[in-house]
């Protein structure tokens, strides 16, 4: 476990069972996302496009263009395969079912980001966006080792 992530939001990421998220009404939003011709790895080459777009914004004090990077972040299309399709066999479902649960911390902290932002609240709106590469490395550091491509290149990196 990353010590440095807030052991509330870490918790809350990587316990969510597959029960829970399904009964969740973000489940349904989730799969309701649009579906693009890219893989798993190509959706994450956008989000750190998006997040690099929300940090320089902030730097920058440059309101417009944190609200859209908040905005790509979190209207992230799907890949049409599936998120399954970048992990080992037996990892897939589980993988799947927690995608939901930070979608969610995604949707509720850009639309925090976004407000913050409008309101010139910069210190506020870098706090929310931290909260965003909080659970972005609590993931990583979770499922990367299940990724068929690490396994792949197990031990060159
Ligand atoms: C649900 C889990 C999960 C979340 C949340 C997540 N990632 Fe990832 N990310 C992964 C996995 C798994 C891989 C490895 C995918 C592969 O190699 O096929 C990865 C890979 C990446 C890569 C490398 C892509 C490449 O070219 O190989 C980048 C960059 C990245 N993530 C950025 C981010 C950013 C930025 C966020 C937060 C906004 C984020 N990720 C959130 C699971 C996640």
């Amino acid at each position: 476990m990353n010590r440095h992530l807030p052991p509330l939001l870490a918790a809350a990421l990587i316990t969510v069972s597959p029960g829970l998220a399904a009964h969740d009404d973000f489940a349904a939003t989730f799969a309701a996302k649009a579906k693009a011709d890219i893989n798993f790895a190509q959706l994450m080459q956008i989000m750190q496009r998006a997040t690099s777009m929300i940090l320089d914004g902030i730097l920058a004090e440059n309101k417009e263009m944190t609200v859209l990077g908040a905005h790509l972040l979190d209207a992230h299309p799907a890949p049409a395969q599936g998120p399954g399709a970048a992990m080992v066999p037996e990892q897939r479902e589980a993988f799947k079912n927690v995608m939901p649960a930070y979608d969610k911390v995604f949707h509720s902290a850009t639309e925090r980001l976004s407000v913050a932002a409008s309101q010139g609240q910069w210190p506020q709106a870098y706090a929310d966006y931290r909260e965003i590469m909080d659970a972005c490395m609590a993931c990583h550091e979770t499922w990367r080792p299940h990724a068929l491509s690490r396994q792949q290149t197990a031990g060159k990196r």
